[in-house]
Formats: structure tokens, C-alpha cells, sequence
């Protein structure tokens, strides 16, 4: 990591990210089970006081080690200007599954610059699996590197998607859905969008989609995506960005026939 500065501790970024989602993820774990403080952000958005205490902590490690960068994570005020370095985190990703009991949720740490997506670690404690990705270097799911699915029939594919917390961009899915039922190999309602980018990037969901996104949500799949050889596009089929709110990621091939078939008409 020689073209970035190095944290106050001497580690350098990745090291300090993999170690800031590790240890979020261990707090994650060990409040599992336990009943939960809720509040509702709006229909179907939870946060809990785990999310906030795995920001809390995420964000005093990153703020400590890297002080002169800024900050974009879900529930707190953003500091970020993205004029230069950025530090962009998802505490919890996959709440409603957190809340609900479901063994399925990661933590999101992404570095960005300007419109860079220089890294990206998205951690399932779970499962113990660390996705991580540096701009240039390759996709990894713990040591070893991953790449999408190589398959372009539909009728042989896994698909992907989450609904999203906006009642018109779902109703606008379910429609997707109801047609690409039948063409498709079969579907899964994935419950983490990071993890649904993280799974195309390792070859275990071969594309997904999603139209109500946020950077935390994004920042670090697209990038693990791309370096493991595929395609994020957004709902015009431009090069997704981590402001991008609807996106489709796949291998190259698989996200067009996916824009020409279901997306454009719903442009
Ligand atoms: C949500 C999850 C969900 C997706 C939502 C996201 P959260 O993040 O990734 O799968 O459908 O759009 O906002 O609220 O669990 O961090
Ligand atoms: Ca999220
Ligand atoms: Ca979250």
C-alpha cells in the first residue's frame, strides 16, 4: 500500500480497515440472539443500538488512526467532502436479518478519493469470510483471490436482488421479477446488499440487482465486482459509481442482456 499514507499506528490502509471490520463484526456476533433497542428510520428501516455501537467503534478506530480523512457512514453526520481521502462504512448491513435472527449480515468499509473506489473490505462474522479488494490488485474472499461467474444463460443463473426501503422502486422489482420468473434458473431476495455484490464477486450469485441503494451499502461490492472481473452498471448502463442508487452487477455480458431485457424499459 505504498501509494497511500500510512495510519498513525505504522499499519498501513487495509490493514487498519480488516482490522476495524474484524472487530466490529466480533461486537455484531456477540450481541446475536440478544433482544435489541429498535427504532425505525422509516418503513421497514431498522437501526439498532448494535449498528450504532459497531459505528461508534468503527469509526473511533479509522478517526484515530487516519485523522486527517473524512467520514460517510449511515447513522451518523457525514463529514465527507470526497475532495479527498474518504472513508465510507456500512456498521451493519442486513439489519431486518440481524433483528429477525437470520445468521446473514456483514460490515462494509470502503476508502474512496474523489470518484475512486480505492478499497473495499465487506466482513461476514458469521461465517468468518473477509472479501476485500484493492483498486488494481484483485478480489479476495479471505487469502484467496475470486473471480464472477462465467456463465451468460439466464436460464442457468442465480439471481440476485434486494427491495430496498422506497415502496415504488419495489413495486417496480416485483414487476422484474414477475418476468424474470420462469427465465431464470431461480431467485433469492438476498437480504444484504453487500453481501448479494460480495457473492458476484466470488461466483456464488451470478448478478444483482438492486434500485434504491446508498454509498455504505455499495462503495465496497463495486469495487470487490470489478476487481474480481465484472461489471457494475447502472439502470442507463454506465459505469456504476458509489452514488449510483439502482445497479445491476454481473459479468460484462450477463449485466447488458439484463439491461436489454428488463431494464430499459423501465428507465
Ligand atoms: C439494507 C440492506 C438491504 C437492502 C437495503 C439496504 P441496511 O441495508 O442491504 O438488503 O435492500 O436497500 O439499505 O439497512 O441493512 O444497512
Ligand atoms: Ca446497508
Ligand atoms: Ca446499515
Amino acid at each position: 500500500m505504498n501509494d497511500l499514507p500510512s495510519a498513525k499506528s505504522g499499519r498501513n490502509a487495509i490493514e487498519v480497515a480488516i482490522a476495524a471490520a474484524k472487530e466490529a463484526g466480533q461486537i455484531i456476533l456477540a450481541n446475536f440472539g440478544a433482544e435489541r433497542q429498535i427504532r425505525h428510520k422509516s418503513k421497514g428501516n431498522l437501526v439498532t443500538d448494535v449498528d450504532l455501537l459497531s459505528e461508534k467503534f468503527i469509526l473511533e478506530l479509522l478517526q484515530n488512526e487516519y485523522p486527517e480523512f473524512s467520514m460517510l457512514s449511515e447513522e451518523s453526520n457525514s463529514s465527507a467532502t470526497f475532495a479527498d481521502y474518504s472513508w465510507i462504512v456500512d456498521p451493519l448491513d442486513g439489519t431486518n436479518n440481524y433483528t429477525f435472527g437470520i445468521p446473514f449480515f456483514c460490515v462494509n468499509i470502503a476508502l474512496v478519493k474523489g470518484e475512486d473506489i480505492l478499497l473495499g473490505i465487506t466482513y461476514d462474522p458469521v461465517r468468518d469470510e473477509l472479501f476485500h479488494a484493492r483498486k488494481g490488485h484483485g478480489a479476495y474472499l479471505n487469502d484467496s483471490p475470486v473471480q464472477v461467474a462465467k456463465g451468460n444463460s439466464f436460464e442457468e443463473s442465480l439471481v440476485g436482488l434486494d427491495l430496498g426501503y422506497s415502496h415504488e422502486r419495489g413495486m417496480e422489482m416485483l414487476q422484474i421479477v414477475n418476468r424474470l420468473w420462469g427465465q431464470v434458473h431461480c431467485l433469492r431476495i438476498v437480504g444484504s446488499s453487500s453481501l448479494g455484490l460480495a457473492y458476484v464477486a466470488c461466483g456464488r450469485i451470478n448478478l444483482y440487482f438492486h434500485r434504491y441503494l446508498f454509498p455504505w451499502d455499495i462503495a465496497s461490492g463495486i469495487l470487490l465486482v470489478r476487481e474480481a472481473g465484472g461489471d457494475v452498471i447502472d439502470w442507463q448502463g454506465e459505469p456504476a459509481s458509489f452514488r449510483t442508487v439502482e445497479l445491476i452487477a454481473s459479468n460484462n455480458q450477463l449485466a447488458q442482456e439484463f439491461l436489454v431485457r428488463f431494464a430499459e424499459e423501465q428507465a
